[in-house]
């Protein structure tokens, strides 16, 4: 009797868990429901052959001109900071966010747009330009002989891009290693995300306006000598237009020479050799100068940093043109 009793009471407290978690499945449920949501086959029957299409077009303007890699890839950073990833970024117009400062020297427009372009011409009106700007950025990690990785797709192109937003999200040169956390925090990225993504300095250029604060006037006392002697007759003036590429020993790999390059104090902007200087975020340095956890660790935070504010479902639209929005 005893025996059944404590047989009958474990069945009736399986029977508990089982609904337990049925309900709780349900609840999940019905919350990603609500929830944007991507996926890793999202086009796998709507346009299976998407992510060739978007690589060749971008291997061939890479094989071109390689800075399309650098150009590329820091326009998917300053899509998904405006208005989350939908390729707000790449609206043409004055008062649209390419019309703000911070993307003044932004470039590889024309790579998305002949990428798109060959996908209109197997999958008319299904793939988003913001999926086309994520994988196409996946793919100049991959041509800088980096690691590439899978893109969750399904994202919709927003409606909205202003001139007013890049100012408030996108941090600049100047900002210290407390100021970058806080700024990433806000997008729901941590500090050593945030640190892992400025390792994509390692290929492209910036130029002499971005080091304002440590080369003319107040001069960074801690910038090498020589590094400071070649700077500042590379840019006699603040104006100066020469591009300064940001990895001096390897531009066009995505190695981690960036990270060598700021833990020997050859970091370029301020925004660099803070992550060095700082030691909230100097650890973070140190863990990616070996190249496969940096090669895993970049691929994992470009994939949480495609997540940030996806539209998804029915909201915002798939452009015609990444450029203009429909019925523009
Ligand atoms: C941590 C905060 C960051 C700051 C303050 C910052 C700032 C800058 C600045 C000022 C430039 C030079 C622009 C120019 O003068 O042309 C630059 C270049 C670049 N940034 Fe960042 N960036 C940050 C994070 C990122 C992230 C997260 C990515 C991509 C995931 C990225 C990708 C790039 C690339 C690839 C370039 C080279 C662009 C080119 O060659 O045209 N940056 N960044
Ligand atoms: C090749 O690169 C140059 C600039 O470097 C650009 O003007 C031209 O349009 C590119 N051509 C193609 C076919 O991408
Ligand atoms: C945008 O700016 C250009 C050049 O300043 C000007 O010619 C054009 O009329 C402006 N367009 C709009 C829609 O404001
Ligand atoms: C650039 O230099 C000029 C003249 O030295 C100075 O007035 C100006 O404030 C500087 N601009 C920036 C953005 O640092």
């Amino acid at each position: 009797m005893a025996g059944q009793q404590v047989i009958m009471s474990v069945r009736a407290a399986t029977d508990m868990l089982v609904l337990a978690m049925a309900v709780a499945l349900m609840l999940m449920c019905s919350s990603t429901a609500v929830e944007a949501t991507l996926e890793y086959d999202f086009y796998s029957s709507s346009c299976p052959q998407v992510e060739n299409l978007v690589y060749q077009e971008i291997s061939k303007a890479y094989w071109n001109d390689s800075t399309v890699a650098p150009g590329i890839l820091r326009i998917s950073f300053h899509d998904c900071f405006n208005q989350g990833c939908d390729a707000s970024v790449l609206v043409k117009g004055n008062t649209t966010e390419r019309a703000a400062v911070q993307n003044s020297q932004l470039h590889g427009f024309e790579a998305i747009n002949a990428a798109k372009w060959a996908v209109e011409q197997s999958c008319p009106g299904v793939v988003s330009c913001a999926d086309i700007l994520q994988y196409a950025a996946r793919d100049t990690v991959k041509l800088t002989k980096g690691l590439g990785w899978s893109v969750p797709a399904g994202r919709r192109d927003g409606l909205v891009s202003l001139a007013s937003d890049p100012p408030l999200n996108l941090p600049p040169s100047t900002f210290t290693a407390e100021e970058l956390i806080a700024n990433f925090a806000a997008k729901g990225l941590s500090a050593e995300q945030m640190v892992i993504l400025s390792g994509s300095h390692t290929i492209g250029v910036t130029h002499c306006l971005q080091l304002q604060d440590r080369i003319f006037g107040t001069i960074d006392p801690t910038m090498p000598k020589d590094l400071l002697a070649e700077l500042q007759a590379t840019c006699p003036t603040n104006l100066t237009t020469t591009p300064l590429v940001i990895d001096r020993h390897t531009v066009d790999q995505f190695d981690t020479q960036y990270f060598s390059n700021i833990a020997s104090g050859y970091g370029l902007m301020t925004s660099d050799q803070t992550l060095y200087a700082d030691p909230a975020t100097r650890p973070f340095v140190e863990a990616n100068l070996q190249q496969g956890v940096f090669d895993s660790n970049f691929a994992a935070a470009m994939v949480s940093m495609s997540w940030i504010s996806v539209k998804t479902g029915s909201e915002g639209e798939i452009r015609h043109h990444c450029e203009y929005f429909n019925g523009n």
